[in-house]
Parts: C-alpha cells; structure tokens; sequence
C-alpha cells in the first residue's frame, strides 16, 4: 500500500468555493491521486476558509484520499469533529501548540492518518522525536495562509534532511506551496512523493473545462516522476 511514487494532491483552496463536490470529482476524473483540502482559521494564519461542516459536504464527492490540512490553533478541540467529517489524512502543524506528541496520539485515536507540517522557518528535527507517531510530515514551502505564492527556495534542502531522517519508516513526505512543473523536479530528487498544487492544477480550466486539469497534474507528474530518486517505487 505505501509507495513512493510521486503523487499529486489538488488544493481545492484554488477551486470555485461555490462547487467544491463538483471540482473534487473532476481534478479525480484528471488524474488527481489525492484531494488536499485547507482549513483556515484567520488565527494561526491570515486567512478564513471553512470547517468541519464543508469537510464533510465535500467528502462523498471524494473516492481517493481527502487529505486535511489544518492550519487551526488551538487543534485538539476539534480533532474528533474532522475525524468524523471523514478525513483520511489529518495534518496539524508543529507551531499550532505545545504539545504535538498529543495531538499526534490523539489524530491517531480518532481513526486518521496522522501528519505534521513544518513552516518554512521550522527545522526538520521537529519531528525527531514524533516519528513513531506519523505518516506524513507536510513541509510548507511557502508561508501557509494563501495559495498563489512564491515557492521558498530555502526548504528544498530540509526535504532531503527529513528523507534521511525517515529512511525506511513509511511516512509520507508531502509538499505544500509553490508546486509547478518547474519546482517539482527538485522536490521529487530530494525525496518528496506527495505534491500539494493549487493554482499550478486549477489554472484555465473549470469545472465545465476540466480538460486544462488533466494538462496541468500531467505536466507536474511528468516533471516529478522524471527526477524522482531510484528508491521510489
Ligand atoms: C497554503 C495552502 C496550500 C495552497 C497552495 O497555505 O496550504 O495548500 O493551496 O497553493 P499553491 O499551490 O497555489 O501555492
Ligand atoms: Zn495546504
């Protein structure tokens, strides 16, 4: 079940807000391998999207991985509702609170996966001592809050630190800001599979127009997978 092979998540934070079932079924019917959905909560950072409600008003339209992102602080009080809104991946970041380790344990005691996000000025080594309790570490290559951003060079180096770091475990290294046919290839080499792109999927096409979808993923997997490391298989 775990690969490595590189794997591209859609942001629907990109997506026409007023038909995200319909957009979720479309970036899948192009080729998407996962749905990345953001929540924001105007606190830990600058931006406002939705809650466990919409979570859960998106996820029948989804048939592969809904994969949440929660850019909340406090987390642990709402835990429980988006294990139960159906995310399969429930990421917390590491700057949202004191206690990770718990909250990690607490994702995993609701049924999901569990992930951990790093911004930008976070060291690798912050999930040194959580490994046993992921599957996925989300290392932000832009500031989290927004999609559209420019793509922060100087994480490329903490996703090759974190893939000597993880070595066998099957953890996930996911990547979220930034991502385009372009800087792909560097992440993939440095040892990412999982791609977060927003603006670089949904871009010219619609849910009428879903073709410039299919274009856009096929263009970023082409770029990864061709720079991919040999050990990701
Ligand atoms: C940013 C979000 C991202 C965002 C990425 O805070 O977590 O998932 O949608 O957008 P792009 O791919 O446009 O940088
Ligand atoms: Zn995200």
């Amino acid at each position: 079940m775990f690969d490595r092979r590189p794997k591209i998540a859609p942001s629907i934070l990109s997506a026409d807000f007023a038909a995200f079932g319909a957009e979720c079924e479309a970036v899948e019917a192009q080729g998407a391998d996962w749905v990345h959905v953001d929540v924001m909560d105007g606190h830990f950072v600058p931006n406002i999207t939705f809650g466990p409600q919409t979570v859960k008003a998106i996820r029948p339209h989804i048939e592969t991985v809904m994969d949440v992102h929660l850019m909340i602080a406090p987390v642990d009080p709402y835990i429980a509702a988006f294990a139960e809104a159906g995310a399969d991946v429930l990421t917390a970041h590491a700057e949202a609170g004191p206690h990770l380790d718990r909250t990690l344990q607490a994702i995993r005691a609701a049924g999901c996966k569990a992930g951990v996000a790093l911004n930008p000025a976070t060291p690798a080594e912050a999930i040194a001592y959580v490994m046993d309790r992921i599957d996925l570490v989300c290392v932000m290559t832009v500031n989290p809050g927004f999609g559209g951003q420019s793509f922060i060079d100087a994480c490329v180096p903490k996703v090759a630190r974190l893939r000597e770091m993880i070595g066998d475990r099957p953890i996930h290294i996911e990547i979220d800001g930034g991502v385009t046919p372009q800087t792909a290839p560097r992440l993939t080499a440095a040892g990412a599979d999982v791609l977060v792109a927003g603006s670089a999927v949904f871009k010219g096409g619609s849910v009428a127009q879903p073709g410039a979808y299919g274009a856009n993923i096929r263009a970023i997997r082409e770029a990864a997978t061709a720079a991919a490391r040999s050990d990701a298989a």
